[in-house]
Parts: structure tokens; C-alpha cells; sequence
């Protein structure tokens, strides 16, 4: 079967690290017997650029009858300017919200070789492999009402954190049903001693889990999440929480494992469709400099091949060859120690298809 693969490379160090990953697709196809057809389109502020949207109606078509989409990252000072509907990162919230890619999974796994990479102390890292379960187009980011408006003769900047019953349920239920294929624990952050919207999210969780016996529940305050994800963080297993508290939890993990040039992540929604791009952003500062880490984005194309494409075989090759090329002391700028080798993003890329 032809897998049709929509290919969003998008701002600053995004075409680089997206360029990797295609040599990767193309070394699968070749070697692989991997059955799949490329497209390309614009988003972000490559996007804007052309057509004055940072998601065009007909990167939304394309996105809408492609099987997966592998995305590389948008945003940079050159859109930073332009009015707030149409920056680059909306255009990331609006294909999140019109694919329905409620479920954002981040994992966070510290690789072996790379746990003195971590501001963190080695020993509390290694072997970490936590999943943060994301809620991504509910809550406050998308919430109404929202604006700057004028009252009393000043401005007041409004945003609403806001979730239903059954948006609850359904990141509830993907949460488990993550948590059933790792360590059957899931941790549900929120700050249910302050907001509403929290204790209804505990209120629904806790419902949810009785359809999952098997699961142990605990219950963790937002601030408190943060604090013990970095004093014991292999503690947790999955971590579930709502749209912002991801959003900061995640950078956390990020640190944790030592390079956010390491981590991906896919958001998928009801039917399995997912999009999938690395944690990390733009980077406009290092752009085509060949520095960047082409990692993430390799192993966002891992989870796409995993979950959207179940060509669990291919995931797992992906997944070996990267392990190989850091076990082989590979390492970009980003990932090297004071004084060690690094090497390019495309040297990094070829690597791993070398490895394949
Ligand atoms: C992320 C990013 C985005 C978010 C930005 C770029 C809109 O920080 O994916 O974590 O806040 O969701
Ligand atoms: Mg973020």
C-alpha cells in the first residue's frame, strides 16, 4: 500500500533538519521496500512569505488527504513583527485544531550515551524514559474569549483556560492507552486546588480510569509536577495534563535529556492521523549553518512510520540506526562535551542513513 507523506520543512533550521529525515524516507524506500510518495508544502513564515498566511488553504488540502504529515519547525524574528492572527506559530495552532490533533505525545528518553549532556546530574537521569501525554487544541491556547480590549481606559490583555467533559475523556483515554503499552502508570497534572477547569479534569480522569483497572492513577499539582520532574524524574511513567501545563512540563523534559535536539513528538487525532515534528523550534540563530541536530526530526519520523503508518519494523530500524550512530560517538555541536568533536547536519544525516 502507497503511503501518501506530506513534508511541512517550514522556518529557520526546519528545512535543514526536514532534508535529513527525507534522506532518511528515500533510504527506506530504496532499501526498505517502503511504499510511500512525497509532498511538499508551505507553513509558517516560508508560507507567509508567499502567500500572506502562515497556513495556506491549500497546505490545509494537502494535509487533510495525506496519510501523516513530518513537519520541521516555524517562527523567527523576521515574522515577529506582523499582526498576531497571522504569525507563523498560528499557523501551527490552526493545523492542530482543523486535523483535530488533540493528542500530542512527548517522550522523553535520555539515550545512554548522551546522560552527561543534561545540566542534571547523570545519575538521576539514566535509563529516564518518561511519555508526556499533551492535550493540544483545547484550553487556554484557543479558549474564548480572547484579546487585548480596552477597559477603564487601559488595555487588558484576556485569554480563557476552558475544558469539557469530553475533551478530558478522550486525552484520558489515549493516556491510558499509552500507559498500557509502558508501565501502566499515569500521572495526571492540574491545578485543581485553584481552577475550575482543573477539578472538572480530575473529576473526568479519575471517571475515566475506572474502564482501566490495570492503570495506577496519582494526581500531581502543576508546580509540583515541575519541582519533581526534576528532583526524580524517572518516577514518573506517562504524565497527562492539559494544553499550557504540556507545553511547560515538556521543555522541562527537554532539559532533562540533555538536548532538546533529541526529542520528538506526534499529534494525532481520532483516526490516526498525525502530524510530526521535533520539540525543538527554529532556531533562527543557527539557521543554515549547518549546526542543527537532525535527530528529532529522524525520530519524529520513527513515531510517524510507528503510529500513523504501523510500519513498526521501519520504526524500530530508524530507532536502531540513531542508537548506533551515538553509540559510535557521533554527536552535533549541540549534544558534543566541551572540547569533543562535532560534526554537521547533513554528516549527522548521513550517518544514519549509512546505518540502514
Ligand atoms: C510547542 C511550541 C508551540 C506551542 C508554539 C510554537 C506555538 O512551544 O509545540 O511546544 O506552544 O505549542
Ligand atoms: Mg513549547
Amino acid at each position: 500500500m502507497k503511503h501518501r507523506l506530506l513534508i511541512l520543512p517550514g522556518d529557520g533550521i526546519g528545512p535543514e533538519v526536514v532534508g535529513q529525515a527525507v534522506r532518511v524516507i528515500e533510504a527506506l524506500q530504496q532499501r526498505h521496500g517502503f511504499d510511500c510518495e512525497l509532498t511538499q508544502g508551505l507553513v509558517g513564515g516560508a508560507a507567509i512569505d508567499v502567500h500572506g498566511s502562515p497556513l495556506p488553504d491549500e497546505t490545509l488540502k494537502k494535509a487533510e488527504t495525506a496519510d501523516a504529515v513530518l513537519m520541521g519547525a516555524v517562527g523567527g524574528p523576521k515574522w515577529d513583527a506582523i499582526p498576531r492572527e497571522i504569525r507563523p506559530e498560528r499557523g501551527l495552532l490552526k493545523i492542530r485544531s482543523a486535523l483535530g490533533l488533540f493528542a500530542n505525545l512527548r517522550p522523553c528518553l535520555c539515550f545512554d550515551e548522551l546522560a552527561g549532556a543534561s545540566t542534571l546530574k547523570p545519575e538521576v537521569l539514566k535509563g529516564l524514559d518518561i511519555l508526556i501525554v499533551r492535550e493540544l487544541t483545547g484550553g487556554i491556547y484557543y479558549g474564548q474569549p480572547r484579546g487585548i480590549v480596552q477597559e477603564n481606559g487601559e488595555r487588558v490583555g484576556v485569554n480563557t483556560e476552558r475544558y469539557s467533559e469530553s475533551e478530558i475523556e478522550r486525552i484520558a483515554h489515549s493516556a491510558f492507552t499509552f500507559a498500557r503499552l509502558r508501565n501502566k502508570r499515569v500521572c495526571s497534572v492540574d491545578k485543581a486546588n485553584v481552577l475550575e477547569s482543573s477539578q472538572l479534569w480530575r473529576e473526568m480522569v479519575e471517571k475515566v480510569a475506572r474502564s482501566y483497572a490495570d492503570i495506577e492513577l496519582s494526581h500531581m499539582y502543576v508546580d509540583n509536577a515541575a519541582m519533581q520532574l526534576v528532583r526524580a524524574p524517572r518516577n514518573f511513567d506517562v504524565l497527562v495534563t492539559g494544553n499550557l501545563f504540556g507545553d511547560i512540563l515538556s521543555d522541562i523534559g527537554a532539559q532533562l535529556t540533555g538536548s532538546i535536539g533529541m526529542l520528538p513528538s506526534a499529534s494525532l487525532n481520532l483516526s490516526g492521523k498525525g502530524l510530526y515534528e521535533p520539540v525543538h523550534g527554529s532556531a533562527p540563530d543557527i539557521a543554515g549553518l549547518g549546526l542543527a541536530n537532525p535527530l528529532a526530526t529522524i525520530l519524529s519520523l520513527a513515531l510517524l512510520l510507528r503510529y500513523s503508518l504501523k510500519k513498526k519494523m521501519l520504526a524500530d530500524k530508524v530507532e536502531a540506526a540513531v542508537k548506533a550512530v551515538l553509540a559510535g560517538g557521533l554527536r552535533t555541536a549541540d549534544i558534543a562535551r566541551a572540547g569533543e568533536k562535532s560534526i554537521s547536519t547533513s554528516e549527522m544525516g548521513q550517518a544514519v542513513v549509512d546505518q540502514l
